[in-house]
Protein backbone atom coordinates (compact mmCIF):
# COMPACT_ATOMS: atom_id res chain seq x y z
CA UNK A 1 0.00 0.00 0.00
CA UNK A 2 2.96 2.09 0.73
CA UNK A 3 4.49 2.23 -2.60
CA UNK A 4 0.73 2.19 -4.58
CA UNK A 5 -0.35 5.16 -6.48
CA UNK A 6 -1.50 6.33 -9.85
CA UNK A 7 1.74 5.71 -12.67
CA UNK A 8 3.15 8.96 -12.78
CA UNK A 9 2.93 10.51 -16.53
CA UNK A 10 3.61 14.21 -15.13
CA UNK A 11 6.55 14.70 -17.35
CA UNK A 12 5.24 13.41 -20.46
CA UNK A 13 5.17 16.04 -23.75
CA UNK A 14 2.13 14.47 -24.66
CA UNK A 15 2.40 16.92 -28.02
CA UNK A 16 6.13 14.70 -29.17
CA UNK A 17 3.11 11.45 -29.47
CA UNK A 18 1.79 12.40 -33.28
CA UNK A 19 5.09 13.28 -34.13
CA UNK A 20 6.40 9.13 -34.22
CA UNK A 21 4.13 7.11 -36.49
CA UNK A 22 3.08 4.05 -35.67
CA UNK A 23 1.36 1.48 -37.57
CA UNK A 24 -2.21 0.52 -37.39
CA UNK A 25 -1.59 -2.68 -36.22
CA UNK A 26 0.55 -0.69 -33.14
CA UNK A 27 -2.27 1.33 -32.62
CA UNK A 28 -4.59 -1.48 -32.91
CA UNK A 29 -2.55 -3.25 -29.92
CA UNK A 30 -2.35 -0.39 -27.95
CA UNK A 31 -6.38 -0.13 -28.53
CA UNK A 32 -6.94 -3.43 -27.06
CA UNK A 33 -4.32 -2.86 -24.47
CA UNK A 34 -6.53 0.49 -23.51
CA UNK A 35 -9.54 -1.57 -23.23
CA UNK A 36 -8.10 -4.91 -21.54
CA UNK A 37 -6.69 -2.59 -18.97
CA UNK A 38 -10.34 -0.18 -18.28
CA UNK A 39 -11.87 -3.68 -17.99
CA UNK A 40 -10.28 -4.83 -14.75
CA UNK A 41 -12.62 -3.07 -12.41
CA UNK A 42 -15.23 -5.71 -13.77
CA UNK A 43 -13.10 -8.29 -12.11
CA UNK A 44 -12.95 -6.82 -8.89
CA UNK A 45 -16.17 -8.15 -8.22
CA UNK A 46 -15.21 -12.07 -8.80
CA UNK A 47 -12.39 -11.28 -6.22
CA UNK A 48 -14.47 -9.52 -3.39
CA UNK A 49 -16.49 -12.22 -2.79
CA UNK A 50 -14.28 -14.96 -2.17
CA UNK A 51 -13.43 -15.76 1.19
CA UNK A 52 -9.97 -14.76 1.33
CA UNK A 53 -11.16 -10.75 0.55
CA UNK A 54 -13.20 -10.68 3.34
CA UNK A 55 -10.70 -12.68 6.09
CA UNK A 56 -7.27 -11.92 4.97
CA UNK A 57 -5.76 -9.30 6.19
CA UNK A 58 -3.98 -8.02 3.51
CA UNK A 59 -6.06 -9.20 0.04
CA UNK A 60 -8.79 -5.90 0.32
CA UNK A 61 -5.67 -3.14 0.01
CA UNK A 62 -4.30 -5.05 -2.45
CA UNK A 63 -7.26 -5.36 -4.28
CA UNK A 64 -8.20 -1.42 -3.83
CA UNK A 65 -4.25 -0.41 -5.09
CA UNK A 66 -4.89 -2.90 -7.91
CA UNK A 67 -8.04 -1.89 -9.45
CA UNK A 68 -6.43 1.93 -8.72
CA UNK A 69 -3.73 1.55 -10.77
CA UNK A 70 -5.10 -0.69 -13.41
CA UNK A 71 -7.67 2.29 -13.98
CA UNK A 72 -4.44 4.85 -14.78
CA UNK A 73 -2.88 2.01 -17.15
CA UNK A 74 -6.04 2.28 -19.09
CA UNK A 75 -5.91 6.20 -18.76
CA UNK A 76 -2.51 6.25 -20.05
CA UNK A 77 -3.78 4.34 -23.30
CA UNK A 78 -6.31 6.40 -23.38
CA UNK A 79 -4.88 9.61 -23.28
CA UNK A 80 -1.81 8.56 -25.73
CA UNK A 81 -4.48 7.68 -28.36
CA UNK A 82 -5.84 10.44 -27.70
CA UNK A 83 -3.05 12.58 -28.32
CA UNK A 84 -2.01 10.75 -31.17
CA UNK A 85 -5.39 11.86 -32.85
CA UNK A 86 -7.70 8.53 -32.17
CA UNK A 87 -10.74 9.24 -30.93
CA UNK A 88 -12.44 6.67 -28.05
CA UNK A 89 -16.06 6.84 -27.58
CA UNK A 90 -16.84 7.99 -23.86
CA UNK A 91 -19.41 5.10 -23.49
CA UNK A 92 -16.08 2.65 -24.25
CA UNK A 93 -16.27 0.54 -20.77
CA UNK A 94 -19.59 0.15 -20.94
CA UNK A 95 -20.12 -0.44 -24.73
CA UNK A 96 -17.64 -3.52 -24.14
CA UNK A 97 -19.35 -5.01 -20.62
CA UNK A 98 -22.27 -5.30 -22.27
CA UNK A 99 -20.78 -6.44 -24.86
CA UNK A 100 -18.79 -9.19 -23.85
CA UNK A 101 -19.06 -12.64 -24.86
CA UNK A 102 -21.37 -15.49 -23.79
CA UNK A 103 -18.21 -17.90 -22.40
CA UNK A 104 -17.65 -14.63 -20.48
CA UNK A 105 -20.88 -14.33 -18.65
CA UNK A 106 -20.75 -18.13 -18.08
CA UNK A 107 -17.28 -17.71 -16.56
CA UNK A 108 -19.13 -14.84 -14.05
CA UNK A 109 -21.80 -17.50 -13.25
CA UNK A 110 -19.46 -20.49 -12.44
CA UNK A 111 -16.88 -18.46 -10.86
CA UNK A 112 -19.83 -17.74 -8.01
CA UNK A 113 -21.28 -21.66 -7.80
CA UNK A 114 -17.13 -23.15 -7.47
CA UNK A 115 -16.40 -20.70 -4.80
CA UNK A 116 -19.18 -21.19 -2.82
CA UNK A 117 -18.67 -25.19 -3.21
CA UNK A 118 -14.89 -24.83 -2.45
CA UNK A 119 -14.19 -21.79 -0.50
CA UNK A 120 -11.08 -22.60 0.96
CA UNK A 121 -9.16 -23.37 -2.15
CA UNK A 122 -11.05 -21.35 -4.94
CA UNK A 123 -9.06 -17.99 -4.65
CA UNK A 124 -5.66 -20.47 -5.28
CA UNK A 125 -7.52 -20.70 -8.83
CA UNK A 126 -8.25 -16.63 -8.61
CA UNK A 127 -4.58 -15.91 -7.89
CA UNK A 128 -2.51 -17.93 -10.36
CA UNK A 129 -5.09 -16.67 -13.21
CA UNK A 130 -3.74 -13.45 -12.08
CA UNK A 131 -0.74 -14.47 -12.30
CA UNK A 132 -0.56 -15.17 -15.64
CA UNK A 133 -2.76 -12.43 -16.32
CA UNK A 134 -0.18 -9.92 -14.84
CA UNK A 135 3.12 -11.82 -16.67
CA UNK A 136 1.12 -11.38 -19.67
CA UNK A 137 0.87 -7.59 -19.32
CA UNK A 138 4.42 -7.15 -18.18
CA UNK A 139 5.73 -8.92 -21.30
CA UNK A 140 3.45 -7.45 -23.79
CA UNK A 141 4.35 -4.32 -22.84
CA UNK A 142 7.81 -4.84 -22.95
CA UNK A 143 7.35 -5.91 -26.73
CA UNK A 144 4.78 -3.08 -27.26
CA UNK A 145 7.75 -0.75 -26.88
CA UNK A 146 10.49 -2.50 -28.45
CA UNK A 147 8.18 -3.65 -31.62
CA UNK A 148 7.16 0.23 -32.02
CA UNK A 149 9.96 2.21 -30.87
CA UNK A 150 8.04 4.97 -30.29
CA UNK A 151 9.76 6.98 -27.80
CA UNK A 152 6.84 8.04 -25.79
CA UNK A 153 4.93 4.54 -25.67
CA UNK A 154 7.85 3.54 -24.34
CA UNK A 155 8.29 5.74 -20.92
CA UNK A 156 4.81 4.82 -20.43
CA UNK A 157 5.30 1.12 -21.26
CA UNK A 158 7.83 1.17 -18.79
CA UNK A 159 6.35 2.78 -15.87
CA UNK A 160 3.34 0.31 -16.04
CA UNK A 161 5.66 -2.68 -16.56
CA UNK A 162 7.13 -1.82 -12.75
CA UNK A 163 3.61 -2.12 -11.51
CA UNK A 164 2.69 -5.36 -13.25
CA UNK A 165 5.07 -6.49 -12.02
CA UNK A 166 4.77 -6.07 -8.20
CA UNK A 167 0.94 -7.17 -9.09
CA UNK A 168 2.15 -10.36 -10.27
CA UNK A 169 4.36 -10.63 -7.35
CA UNK A 170 1.69 -10.61 -5.34
CA UNK A 171 -0.39 -13.35 -7.23
CA UNK A 172 2.19 -15.47 -7.86
CA UNK A 173 3.25 -15.26 -3.99
CA UNK A 174 -0.43 -16.05 -2.81
CA UNK A 175 -0.78 -19.10 -5.64
CA UNK A 176 2.18 -20.33 -4.31
CA UNK A 177 1.41 -20.36 -0.77
CA UNK A 178 -2.08 -22.12 -1.65
CA UNK A 179 -0.64 -25.09 -3.33
CA UNK A 180 2.43 -25.41 -1.51
CA UNK A 181 -0.41 -26.20 1.53
CA UNK A 182 -3.03 -28.00 -0.79
CA UNK A 183 -3.10 -30.37 -3.95
CA UNK A 184 -6.75 -29.64 -3.66
CA UNK A 185 -6.04 -26.27 -4.76
CA UNK A 186 -3.63 -27.08 -7.37
CA UNK A 187 -6.10 -29.93 -8.62
CA UNK A 188 -8.95 -27.41 -8.96
CA UNK A 189 -6.87 -24.87 -10.24
CA UNK A 190 -5.99 -26.91 -13.13
CA UNK A 191 -9.50 -27.68 -14.21
CA UNK A 192 -10.69 -24.30 -13.89
CA UNK A 193 -7.61 -22.97 -16.26
CA UNK A 194 -8.28 -26.14 -18.35
CA UNK A 195 -12.00 -25.40 -18.89
CA UNK A 196 -11.99 -21.65 -18.79
CA UNK A 197 -8.47 -19.80 -19.25
CA UNK A 198 -8.13 -17.57 -22.10
CA UNK A 199 -5.28 -14.86 -22.45
CA UNK A 200 -5.66 -10.98 -21.01
CA UNK A 201 -8.63 -9.36 -22.53
CA UNK A 202 -10.21 -12.45 -23.92
CA UNK A 203 -14.19 -12.08 -23.49
CA UNK A 204 -13.96 -8.19 -23.22
CA UNK A 205 -12.48 -7.83 -26.66
CA UNK A 206 -13.28 -10.07 -29.68
CA UNK A 207 -11.22 -13.41 -30.90
CA UNK A 208 -9.86 -11.56 -33.83
CA UNK A 209 -8.15 -8.82 -31.56
CA UNK A 210 -7.16 -11.41 -29.21
CA UNK A 211 -5.52 -13.15 -32.30
CA UNK A 212 -4.10 -9.71 -33.67
CA UNK A 213 -2.27 -8.73 -30.34
CA UNK A 214 -0.48 -12.51 -29.33
CA UNK A 215 0.46 -12.49 -32.78
CA UNK A 216 1.57 -8.48 -33.06
CA UNK A 217 3.84 -9.12 -29.76
CA UNK A 218 4.51 -12.25 -29.24
CA UNK A 219 4.47 -14.14 -33.14
CA UNK A 220 1.96 -16.24 -31.47
CA UNK A 221 3.35 -19.81 -31.76
CA UNK A 222 6.28 -18.91 -33.72
CA UNK A 223 8.10 -16.50 -30.99
CA UNK A 224 9.54 -17.85 -27.57
CA UNK A 225 7.55 -14.82 -25.68
CA UNK A 226 4.60 -16.87 -24.69
CA UNK A 227 6.37 -19.78 -23.98
CA UNK A 228 8.19 -17.88 -21.21
CA UNK A 229 5.28 -17.10 -19.44
CA UNK A 230 4.64 -20.43 -19.38
CA UNK A 231 7.92 -21.60 -18.15
CA UNK A 232 7.45 -18.80 -15.11
CA UNK A 233 4.36 -20.13 -14.28
CA UNK A 234 5.67 -23.64 -14.18
CA UNK A 235 7.18 -22.77 -11.67
CA UNK A 236 4.29 -22.97 -8.98
CA UNK A 237 3.54 -25.91 -7.13
CA UNK A 238 1.56 -28.41 -8.86
CA UNK A 239 1.36 -25.97 -12.20
CA UNK A 240 4.58 -27.73 -14.32
CA UNK A 241 2.00 -28.66 -16.90
CA UNK A 242 1.01 -25.45 -17.87
CA UNK A 243 0.77 -24.69 -21.40
CA UNK A 244 -2.38 -23.36 -22.09
CA UNK A 245 -1.25 -20.31 -23.37
CA UNK A 246 0.64 -22.40 -26.23
CA UNK A 247 -2.49 -24.27 -26.82
CA UNK A 248 -4.09 -21.58 -27.43
CA UNK A 249 -2.37 -19.77 -30.14
CA UNK A 250 -1.55 -22.96 -32.06
CA UNK A 251 -4.87 -23.99 -31.71
CA UNK A 252 -6.24 -20.15 -33.10
CA UNK A 253 -3.52 -20.58 -35.74
CA UNK A 254 -1.59 -17.11 -34.48
CA UNK A 255 1.62 -17.00 -35.64
CA UNK A 256 4.34 -14.44 -36.83
CA UNK A 257 3.46 -11.09 -37.47
CA UNK A 258 4.28 -9.46 -40.51
CA UNK A 259 6.97 -7.42 -40.61
CA UNK A 260 5.07 -4.50 -42.01
CA UNK A 261 3.15 -4.46 -38.70
CA UNK A 262 6.35 -3.69 -37.08
CA UNK A 263 8.00 -1.20 -39.46
CA UNK A 264 8.57 2.14 -37.06
CA UNK A 265 10.37 4.60 -39.43
CA UNK A 266 10.35 7.24 -36.81
CA UNK A 267 10.00 10.86 -37.59
CA UNK A 268 7.26 11.69 -39.49
CA UNK A 269 4.12 13.87 -40.31
CA UNK A 270 1.19 13.62 -37.24
CA UNK A 271 -0.81 10.79 -38.91
CA UNK A 272 -4.48 11.55 -37.63
CA UNK A 273 -4.08 14.65 -39.65
CA UNK A 274 -3.29 12.92 -43.09
FE1 LIG B 1 -2.22 -2.91 -15.98
FE1 LIG C 1 -1.58 -5.31 -13.46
Amino acid sequence: MEGSGRVDLSDIVWEDVPKHRLTPEALRTVKYFHQTESFTFYYLKGLMETRAAQQEPEFAPFLCAWAYEEEFHGRAFLKFMEAYGESVRDDYRGLAFSGRTIGERIDEAGQTALSMVFPDVWPATHMVWGAIQELTTYHAYRQLMDRTGHPVLKVICERIMKQELKHFAFYYQQARKRFADSKLAQKIARGALTLAWTPVGDGMSSKDDVSHSLSFLFDGHDGDGIKKIEQRIQTLPGMEWFDLFSRYVEKNGIGKAPAAWLDHPGECAAPAAE
